[in-house]
């Protein structure tokens, strides 16, 4: 199959004009990669939505496509996000590939380090604030509504739209909608487009509607506790939010479809993060194993039940953030003579032991 990005693909189902630009970076038709062995260990048929395969490395990108090529064709000039640190990539590319002037705003020094790295070299002016996400969203929503510039952040419904369509694909890949779909929730956005997705799949093809499990860090769990949370905190920076913009509609997915919000620990998600990079070969942003750890721990609830079909939405590229990945695991390089026997007699020593 030829793909030529996801406005190209999804027309149908989006909103595009003949004059919306076909903006692309060939964004979408990630891979969808079934767990042979936790699927056997956990009693399920288990599949990850790979998104980081994504150009800029996140499901942002399939959001901030349409949001950019829809503000192009409004004739805007500028776009501006706030962000925990993919929005903020995803703009830069997608800014720059249409010649927008891009500005974004983060807390600062919550950033993983490629993400911080693909908005600077990618020209995007960023501006960090002695704050976090929350009050970042709240100072862009304000300027946008005074200022000449689009506002990208997924309180932007064509955000929701482009990231409506992973869904589709997971739909068109497996032949029907999994029983579960499990994925990380922070300003809730994406739980709210995969729901839209698979609904509208549901009515055009008569797909099937999925539970949606949302997981949330346990330090940034908002919607669990049913309060704002002023100072979350979570290895996860990802998902370090205490006020999610598309809270309602988190809510309304999980109750409308039998599902649930639920929370994960800081541990859980390592352990989650740790066993999919070893067992499966797969290397996603701690809060992108979220959603995985939260597979696991409904499992022994028995909240999902064994044998279901289940997909968890990896949501973002491992090489993300090298900082936590070099912390979480132990293991260091051996160091050794610069000579072949002294590897051998290094390897044959760690098959003795
Ligand atoms: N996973 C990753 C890797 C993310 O970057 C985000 C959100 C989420 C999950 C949560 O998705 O907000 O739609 O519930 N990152 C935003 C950002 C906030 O600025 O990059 P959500």
């Amino acid at each position: 199959m030829k793909w030529n990005g996801l406005i190209e693909h999804y027309k149908d189902y989006l909103p595009v004009t003949d004059k919306t630009p076909m903006l692309t970076l060939k964004e979408g038709n990630t891979p969808l990669i079934r767990l042979e062995r936790l699927s056997e260990e956990w009693g399920v048929d288990l599949y990850v939505k790979y998104e980081g395969a994504n150009p800029t490395g996140s499901f942002k990108d399939r959001g901030m496509v349409m949001a950019v090529a829809k503000a192009k064709e409004e004739g805007s000039k500028a776009i501006i996000c706030a962000s925990t640190g993919n929005t903020s990539a995803a703009a830069a590319a997608y800014g720059a590939r249409a010649g927008l002037r891009t500005v974004i705003v983060i807390p600062d020094g919550k950033i993983a380090l490629g993400k911080l790295a693909q908005a600077m070299v990618l020209g995007a002016e960023i501006f960090a604030i002695k704050g976090n996400f929350d009050q970042a969203l709240q100072m862009v929503r304000k300027i946008s509504e005074t200022e000449p510039i689009t506002l990208v952040n997924s309180v932007n419904p064509y955000r929701l739209e482009g990231q409506k369509t992973a869904a589709f694909e997971i739909c068109d890949e497996l032949g029907d909608a999994p029983d579960v779909l499990a994925i990380p929730v922070g300003n809730a956005g994406n739980i709210s487009a995969y729901w839209k997705g698979f609904k509208e799949y549901h009515h055009a093809k008569g797909t099937k509607l999925p539970e949606m499990r949302g997981f949330e860090a346990e330090g940034a769990a908002a919607i669990v506790r049913n309060k704002v949370i002023e100072e979350p905190e979570t290895i996860a920076t990802a998902i370090r939010i205490g006020n999610p913009a598309s809270w309602h509609l988190a809510v309304d997915a999980a109750a409308s479809s039998n599902g649930k919000i639920d929370e994960v620990s800081d541990e859980e998600i390592l352990e989650a993060y740790k066993l999919i990079t070893r067992k499966e070969g797969i290397f996603a942003e701690p809060a992108s194993c979220a959603s995985l750890a939260g597979v696991k721990k409904q499992l022994d609830t028995g909240e999902i039940k064994k044998g279901s079909r289940i997909v968890a939405v990896l949501t973002g590229n491992g090489l993300k953030d090298p900082t936590t990945a070099m912390e979480a695991i132990e293991v260091k390089p051996t160091l050794i003579e610069n000579d072949e026997k002294a590897l051998a007699a290094s390897l044959r020593a760690g098959t003795d032991a």
